[in-house]
């Protein structure tokens, strides 16, 4: 089954699109499909043999647990429980009520909630913990596939374990075509960062961060009424997503510091690197000058630019980091501003582009990620 190739299908999501892909689910196969946040990579959660499959295609560690994709219709704790999936016995009355305010809040829509886990997932998405984490996806079409079809899928993002998500189906395809069947179409995931991941547990209803997404920390803690904990160190591997190297591209990737960038470019040429380096610099008002002065500093580099908005950035940013590591370069040098805003995305991407990073030439910047 492992070796198992297929002529891999990408197809837009029509009525009969999401039928094939529902009769694939059902037969135990998995597919891709389009989130928001990145494209999944989707197996029915009541099958474990299924979700096997999740982790031989992705090459995905075994002990890294997956999200639990939910329809409209399980908006609740209560609904989650009545169909099996969390355990309400597990959960206190005040962790339901702040799970089921945010729920309200932010769904559908790229938070996940990490929760105690109920007897109809299979064991296998939660890789041995107790809990699970539940997230109804804003994606209209997939949205659409799992209302029609009543499935509750485990699905992380669609690449190979520890690249760089998806966020086009041509991404899906590079990463993954031949291990799958399908790949349902669904365009630009309009977000572009994966979802907020936060646990709600204790009699008390503590809010613990996972890992930082899509959803602002300043808006959780408004709808919240409360602060969100960090992870302490100790427990990273609760989140091993949170494993500080992810997301990376096949190349050397280094974080530099906006004022430094000629100082850097110069200094890699002294110490002899002639390769072509790829800049990634954000900016809204890209200028030739700007250009021709690193350019002189050590040439030859190619530049690209991700605008100063944060969601916009956040939307290409992945994309971007692909063309780099897909360019005849060698290097990717990402220019980090001056000004580390503390708002928004922003925590996010540092948080990505951080964890991408091999080596950063200069200090390290320190975003309070965990
Ligand atoms: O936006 C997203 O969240 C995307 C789309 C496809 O929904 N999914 C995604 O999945 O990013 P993945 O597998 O790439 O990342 C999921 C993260 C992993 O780091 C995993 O460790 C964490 O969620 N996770 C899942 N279940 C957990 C649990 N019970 N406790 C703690 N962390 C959990
Ligand atoms: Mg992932």
């Amino acid at each position: 089954m492992s070796n198992q190739t297929f002529e891999t299908q990408c197809l837009p999501c029509t009525d009969e699109a999401l039928s094939l892909g529902e009769a694939l689910l059902r037969q135990g196969e998995i597919i891709g499909v389009p989130t928001e946040t990145v494209y999944g990579l989707a197996a029915d959660a009541s099958n474990g043999e299924a979700i096997e499959k999740i982790y031989i295609a992705k090459g995905r560690p075994s002990f890294n647990p997956l999200i639990v994709h939910v329809g409209s219709s399980l908006n609740s704790c209560q609904k989650l429980a009545e169909q099996g999936l969390l355990d309400r016995d597990k959960i206190s009355e005040q962790a339901v009520e702040l799970a089921n305010k945010l729920m309200r809040a932010f769904w559908p829509g790229p938070l996940t909630l990490v929760l105690p886990r109920g007897p109809t997932l299979s064991p296998m998405v939660a890789r041995g913990l107790e809990t699970v984490g539940f997230r109804m996806p804003g994606h209209p079409d997939f949205l659409k596939f799992l209302d029609r079809s009543g499935l509750v899928l485990a699905a992380p993002s669609a690449n190979r374990s520890n690249r760089i998500s998806p966020t086009l189906v041509q991404h899906v395809l590079a990463e993954l075509s031949g291990r799958i069947p399908l790949v349902l179409d669904g365009g630009a995931c309009q977000v572009g960062l994966e979802s907020t991941i936060v646990e709600i547990s204790g009699p008390s209803a503590t809010i613990r961060l996972l890992r930082k997404g899509a959803i602002a920390c300043e808006a959780l803690e408004a709808e919240a009424g409360v602060s969100l904990q960090a992870l302490p160190a100790g427990e990273r591997l609760l989140a091993p997503g949170m494993m500080s190297k992810h997301y990376s591209p096949t190349k050397p990737l280094l974080l530099v510091h906006e004022d430094n960038l000629c100082l850097e470019l110069q200094s890699l040429r002294q110490s002899g690197v002639l390769a072509k380096i790829s800049v990634l610099k954000f900016s809204d008002s890209p200028s030739l000058t700007m250009e021709k002065e690193l350019q002189i500093c050590g040439s030859p580099l190619e530049l690209k630019y991700l605008p100063c908005n944060d969601s916009l950035a956040a939307k290409i940013l992945f994309q971007t980091l692909r063309m780099c590591d897909e360019s005849d370069a060698q290097i990717i040098l990402v220019e980090l501003p001056k000004q580390r805003l503390q708002s928004g995305l922003w925590p996010a991407i540092w948080d990505r582009l951080t964890r991408a990073g091999v080596r950063h030439l200069t200090d390290r910047p320190s975003d309070g990620s965990t």
